[in-house]
Parts: C-alpha cells; structure tokens; sequence
C-alpha cells in the first residue's frame, strides 16, 4: 500500500480543496469518497443541484411575469419536468467531473469506498488499509428530521429527495423557514406548486437581520409562498401519496393538521460522522456531535485533523473550503488562517439575500455605537430596468472610527455583491473608503457605494 502524506477523507468542498491544496504544496494525497461522483453534499444533491432549479425556475418565473411588460408577447412556456431534471443532472455531471479531472491534474488517488480510522496513522477503505502521516476528516453532514418524522424521500422528503421527485406537487408543505425550505420552497411555488412554510421561530431566516427578514417575507408572500410562524410541528403522519402534518401554534398551544402531497423537512442539518471509528479512537466530540478541534483544525488525535460542517462553525459549503486550504498549509508547515468574522452567507432566491459580520441585533446587543447607511435599490436605474428593484442594501459602520461591522443585501445579485463589503471588511475598510471608491453605472454594485454614501454625509439617489 501507498504511503500518502494526507488522507482526505470526504470529497466535498472541504475535502476535495484541502486534498487540491495539499497536492499543491508537494504532499502526496489521496482522498477517500464512497459516492459514485465526487463533490459530496454541494456538488451532487445540494448546492449546485439546488442552484440549477433555481435558475431555471426563475426563468419560467420571469417569463410569465416581466416579459410582456418588455414587449416579449406570447405563450408562456410549459414545464417540461423530466428536462428539467436532465438539465440539472447535466449540470451536476459537469462538475463531478471537473473533480475528477482537478484529481487527475494534481496526481490525487481517488480511493473509491467509505473509509474509516482504524489507528492514527492508517485509513480504511473496503479491505485495503492505507498508512498515512495525517488525516484530514471532511466527512460533511445529513440532514437532521425531527423525533416523529419518517423520512422515505417520496411523500416526506429531505432536500435530497425534493431534488428529484417524480411530478411537481400541487401542494407542499415546507418544515423549517431556513436556508433549505426558502430555496426549494421558492423552486416549487415558481413551478405552480401551493407552498406552505411552517416554522417554529417568530421569524423566518433565524439569525439574520430583523429588517432583511421582515422584507424577505413580504416579498416572498407576494410570490405566492405562504407562512405559519411560531408553530412546532409535531408529527407528520404519511400514506403513499399524501401527508397530513400536525402543529402547535406556540402562542395558545393549540393543534392544527394541514395537509399537501409532498412535505418537506427542512430543520437543520448535523454533523456526520458514522462509521469514521472516532468513538474507539478516543476522538473528543461537542455535545452537538461535531469533532472537536483547536484553532489549526487538529483534533486531540495527533495527526487528525476536521474541517467543514463535521466541526463547529456555519454548515456553508465555502466555510469548509476555507478550511480546507488553511488546515493543508497547516499540514505543510505555512500559516493556514481563516477569518470566522467575514464569512459571508447567501440564500439564493429571488431576490437574492446575502449578509457578512454582524447584524444590528447583535451590534444592540453588544451595547456597540454604530451607525447604519441603508440604500433602497428603487433608487437604483439598473435595478429599475430588469425589475429587480425590490430590496436594500444596508451597511453596518462603527460610529466613532467608521469601519465596516456588518453588511445586509436583499436584492438582484446579492450573493455578488456581498463580495466587495467582505473584501472591504478584510482590509480594515472604513465606509467612507467604499463610498469614495467608483462604482460603473449603470450596476447594481452603485447600490453598495450609495450605503456607504449613507453612512457618511448622504447618498445621492435617496
Ligand atoms: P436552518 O438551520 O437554516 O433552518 C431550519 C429551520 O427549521 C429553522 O428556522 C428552525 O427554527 C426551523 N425548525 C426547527 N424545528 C422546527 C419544528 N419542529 N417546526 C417548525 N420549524 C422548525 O436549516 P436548513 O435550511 O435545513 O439548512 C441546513 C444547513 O444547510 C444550514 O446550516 C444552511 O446554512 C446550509 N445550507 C446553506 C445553503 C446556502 O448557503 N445557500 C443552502 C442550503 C443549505
């Protein structure tokens, strides 16, 4: 058997660019994956799975809503559901294999199989034990269903199998307003589908932004999706082709059922760690079930080393990426480093909402003296012409030294334009540093600038 410098074990964001980056700084590499593509999670029924629906959901969406109004008269086209599952498929096919390639490119052995530590120093996989001198565990997560809920991917579905079900469902109902339900909820209701969203919180989006998430409901209410908040579901009862959902509304404790042909949980995700022998290898776990590790990545094993959603820290697809590159310059001596505090986040509906650093709730709540520039994209002539002019841009800057805290984007490209406040925020940027700095017009990145503007003496369009 080979002796590798680096196992990775998991080929996801995190584990296949730590594996990439350690062939890159001369370490000999192989990364385990039992899938059939590799890509984990994001590439074959996550991110990029998820993203190609979207877009073209939004299509049919924008066909039947904004085209007459340029002037583009006819037929709104029909769906054709089985193409549009080929499309996505293709999609994924394109970047399962990039994978591969970027393995091949870099001289990475794919050791094909679900792999295991059965001692420091050794990966299993299958029946063949691999020596190697570190081990980076990037074993991803699952989606996590609530006590009571039978999963069976058909009628009571995670995000995995609302990726490819066999009809569009007239109605659905959507358990959880995170991430996952706004996106695949917004998916199917641009498809036709009667969406329902049941969350537990007051609010939906947990954790954002207090202004961004009232805005985000309004706007996708008058899409069409709708809303019970503060409701805990308590079970979900399901036959072959339909399903009743029970919840109790928080507020007087009382019980309601609702009922769709599709039901989709969507309340979170844990980490996975199954079958990785952790336990017997004395590894520290948190109470959430993520692998402890200090501030290098290395877990208490020495040589074992844990990034992405199996650690602490945002489940985001770019967070494990991060560190992945950071845990194999690490690994190679170099000084891998990751900025937890400008790790931007994106829910990519329509409009897109996007966020970096910290939200004015947590600025209050700091006792922080901040100041807050807030620009409407009404004010925005490009936003105006492609109908994207719902949404704000608001930046967060410290009131006596104006350096950037925080940003929050509603609105066309967001995910984008997050981008630029984050690289701001990097160097230390002051508001007035972004504001002074010229933006093209016509963009949508002028959006940006006037919040900045806004921090200071004004924007101008406002
Ligand atoms: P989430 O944590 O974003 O949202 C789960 C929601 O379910 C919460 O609002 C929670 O209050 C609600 N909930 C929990 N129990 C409930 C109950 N009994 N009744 C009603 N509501 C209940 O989790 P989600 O959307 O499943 O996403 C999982 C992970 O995947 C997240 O960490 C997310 O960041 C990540 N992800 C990121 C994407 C992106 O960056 N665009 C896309 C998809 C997933």
């Amino acid at each position: 058997m080979a002796q590798y410098d680096v196992i990775v074990i998991g080929s996801g964001p995190g584990g296949y660019v730590a594996a990439i980056r350690c062939a890159q700084l001369g370490l000999k590499t192989a990364c385990v994956e039992g899938r059939e593509t590799l890509g984990g999670t994001c590439l074959n029924v996550g991110c990029i799975p998820s993203k190609a629906l979207l877009h073209a959901s939004h299509q049919l969406y924008e066909a039947e809503h904004n085209f007459a109004k340029m002037g583009l008269k006819g037929k709104s086209p029909s769906v054709d559901w089985k193409q549009m599952l080929a499309y996505k498929d293709d999609v994924i096919g394109q970047n399962t294999k990039g994978i591969e390639f970027l393995f091949k490119k870099n001289k990475i052995d794919w050791l094909k199989g679900w792999g295991s530590i059965p001692e420091a120093g050794k990966v299993k996989v299958g029946d063949a034990v691999h020596d190697a001198k570190n081990i980076i565990v990037a074993s991803g997560s699952e989606a996590s269903s609530l006590p009571g809920i039978e999963i069976d991917e058909k009628v009571v579905v995670t995000s995995t199998g609302a990726l490819t079900l066999p009809k569009i469902p007239k109605k659905m109902i959507v358990i959880g307003a995170g991430v996952i339900g706004l996106e695949l909820g917004s998916v199917y209701s641009r498809l036709g589908t009667e969406v329902e969203v049941i969350e537990f919180l007051d609010a939906i989006t947990p954790g954002m932004d207090g202004e961004v998430q009232k805005t985000f409901q309004k706007l996708l209410q008058k899409q069409g999706l709708k809303f019970t908040l503060g409701a805990a579901v308590q079970g979900v009862d399901a036959s072959k082709s339909k399903a009743k959902v029970t919840y109790k509304l928080r507020k007087d404790d009382s019980e309601h059922t609702m009922d769709a042909d599709v039901v989709l949980v969507a309340t979170g995700r844990r980490p996975y760690t199954d079958g990785l022998g952790l336990d017997a290898l004395g590894i520290e776990m948190s109470q959430r079930g993520q692998i402890k590790t200090n501030a290098h990545w290395q877990t208490n094993v020495k040589g074992i080393y844990a990034i992405g959603d199996c650690i602490d820290g945002p489940m985001l697809a770019h967070k494990a990426e991060d560190e992945g590159m950071a845990c194999a310059e690490v690994i190679a001596g170099k000084a891998g480093h990751v900025n937890y505090g400008v790790i931007p986040g994106v829910i990519y509906t329509h409009p897109e909402v996007a966020n970096v650093g910290q939200t004015e709730e947590q600025l209050k709540e700091a006792g922080r003296n901040y100041k807050v520039g807030k620009f409407s994209f009404m004010g925005n002539g490009r936003a105006k012409a492609n109908f994207a002019a719902d949404g704000f841009v608001k930046i967060l800057a410290d009131k006596d030294t104006d350096r950037i805290l925080g940003a929050h984007i509603i609105g066309p490209m967001a995910g984008d334009l997050i981008h630029e406040i984050c690289v701001a925020m990097e160097f230390g940027a002051s508001a007035e540093d972004l504001a002074l700095t010229c933006h093209a017009h016509p963009t949508y990145s002028e959006a940006v600038r006037e919040a900045a503007l806004a921090c200071g003496d004004g924007a101008i369009h406002m």
